[in-house]
């Protein structure tokens, strides 16, 4: 038998995060928890953010996880060390990962200048300019707090005029960090529901000739958590079983939850963790 592996996010984003997983932690037993009743974290202030993750993570620590992934930027840049102070168990944020990964993707660092799109919150806390700014790479970050909505409202799609709306705004925010930071090699996005803006994003970057790498920070971070892990049972993932707790409607979590997983959600539970 695999691990117990809890993975934690505001919502659906960190979905992002155990997709990664799968390949690379093959056999294990996965309980996710998205706290849907209570996002978005990002708007919040850092007690209340700190006082959500703690009882998320306690609630899967209580269901069996041996480790926890928290796959929410802004649960990890607030309320990291509130998070391992509760837990007597592994705990893995994303944005160590996601720096470190920023910073492989510059080679030697010296030149690095990373722009950070991610929530209010997970701005003000300066969580990732330290984070990078420890390997040496200049940072802008940027609040981008009408993303989560969008994403949230499913307005990606292409071929529908309502992404035009997203693409917009994607426009003017990315418009505003190119005159803050023209030199920025590199692109991190801070915030688990932006990977699903990537094909919007390219096109943007392109438009405003703002050739930026993009960071998959989500990947980064599952290779961090399967470092804990040996990969003996790489390659086969018949074993592995997913079992999602949401704190809102469970409708609403498979319908966009299969977005970010890229697969259906079949085990979905409704919980209550209070206000
Ligand atoms: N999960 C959050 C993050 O990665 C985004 C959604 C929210 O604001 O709760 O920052």
């Amino acid at each position: 038998m695999g691990p117990t592996i809890g993975v934690f996010d505001s919502g659906f984003g960190g979905l992002t995060v155990l997709r990664a997983l799968l390949p690379l932690i093959p056999g294990a037993r996965y309980l996710y928890l998205g706290d849907t009743a209570r996002l978005p974290y990002g708007s919040k202030s850092r007690e209340t953010i700190a006082r959500y993750a703690v009882s998320s993570a306690k609630f899967l620590l209580e269901q069996g996880a041996e480790h926890l992934v928290v796959a929410c930027n802004t649960a990890t840049a607030l309320a990291l060390d509130e998070i391992k102070a509760a837990l007597p168990i592994g705990v893995t944020g994303v944005i160590e990962p996601g720096a470190a990964a920023a910073a492989r993707g510059v080679g030697d660092g010296s030149e690095g200048h990373v722009l950070v799109l991610a929530t209010a919150a997970t701005v003000q806390s300066g969580a990732y300019t330290r984070a990078i700014g420890a390997h040496g790479m200049a940072v802008t970050e940027r609040a981008c707090p009408l993303l989560v909505p969008l994403v949230e409202e499913g307005w990606l799609d292409a071929s529908a005029e309502t992404a035009a709306v997203t693409a917009e705004v994607l426009r003017i925010y990315l418009a505003s960090a190119q005159k803050d930071a023209p030199g920025a090699t590199t692109l991190l996005l801070g915030c688990t529901h932006y990977p699903l803006l990537t094909p919007m994003i390219e096109a943007t970057l392109d438009r405003l000739n703002y050739p930026l790498a993009m960071v998959d920070a989500a990947q980064a971070t599952a290779e961090a958590v399967g470092a804990h892990f040996p990969r003996s049972a790489k390659g086969r993932i018949e074993g592995t079983s997913m079992h999602f707790f949401a704190t809102d409607s469970v409708e609403k979590f498979r319908r966009l939850g299969s977005r970010f997983l890229g697969q259906g959600l079949e085990r979905v539970e409704l919980i209550d963790l209070g206000g």
